[in-house]
């Protein structure tokens, strides 16, 4: 889906700051004044060290996590404007999310764990099979449609995951270290795919990654140090804009 908005802003985060329920104020803030920008189109990855918040700014993104202050608009809505349902919906219809640890339902099988938000957009069962296969399809693994996760390699699993984000063609495509469990070889084939879906269909990505190779792709660098975001290029702004 190609959205056609002022200035082709996709992604808006607007001084966003976080601390996890149970910290107390003060030095326990994860992320400290995010301020973002990422545009139609463009593939941001987000490098920083283990625990310094890029899952969290992720999942702030993606409406799965509330933050304590700030702002995340999505084609300029306002995610957490929305109620529950309305929100569900929304990420359903808008976003792909590839989680960190993948996240497969064990006791589906890799068909219908990408059935699945086919199934929650509303299609009926028999398109929602051909999409999910036709998106297994592309990330190579149509052949282990009737496998299930635990009889899948750690790359394969990564593939169905990604598969299952990108089934309802999402403008916005969220993927947490996506290469992270991989040999360099795997990750690269990856990371090629997610750039080669960013170049044929305008899809835009963000993604946290510790992978060197993402330099070959990614348009814009960021680095999250101390919560709070340093440029590469481009994308970085002030709580202003
Ligand atoms: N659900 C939670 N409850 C409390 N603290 C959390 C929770 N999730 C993450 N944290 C803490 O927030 C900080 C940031 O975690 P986060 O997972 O966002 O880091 P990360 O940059 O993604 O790390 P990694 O590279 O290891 O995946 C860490 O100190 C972590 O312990
Ligand atoms: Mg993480």
């Amino acid at each position: 889906m190609r959205w056609g908005f002022l200035d082709n802003k996709l992604v808006q985060v607007v001084d966003v700051q976080h601390a996890y329920a149970g910290e107390s104020a003060g030095d326990s803030w994860v992320l400290c004044g995010i301020s973002l920008t990422v545009h139609q189109g463009e593939f941001v990855a987000i490098h920083g060290r283990s625990g310094t918040g890029k899952s969290t700014l992720l999942h702030i993104v993606g409406g799965i996590l509330a933050p304590r202050r700030g702002r995340v608009l999505i084609g300029g809505q306002d995610l957490f404007q929305l109620g529950d349902r309305a929100l569900s919906h929304f990420r359903n219809r808008t976003l792909g999310f590839v989680f960190q640890n993948y996240y497969l339902a064990p006791s589906l099988t890799a068909l219908e764990n990408v059935m699945v938000p086919a199934l929650l957009s509303g299609e009926p069962v028999h398109r929602a099979r051909h999409r999910a296969m036709d998106a297994l399809d592309q990330v190579g693994l149509a052949a282990k449609a009737k496998a299930r996760p635990g009889d899948l390699s750690g790359g394969q699993m990564q593939r169905v995951a990604i598969a299952r984000a990108l089934v309802n063609h999402p403008a916005l495509l969220l993927a947490d270290e996506p290469t992270g469990n991989l040999d360099e070889q795997t990750g690269g084939e990856i990371m090629d795919l997610l750039a080669s879906y960013q170049r044929a269909r305008g899809l835009t990505i963000l993604m946290a990654t510790h992978d060197p190779s993402v330099e070959l792709h990614a348009t814009s660098q960021l680095y999250l140090i101390g919560g709070k975001l340093q440029a590469g290029t481009g994308a970085v702004e002030s709580a202003a804009n």
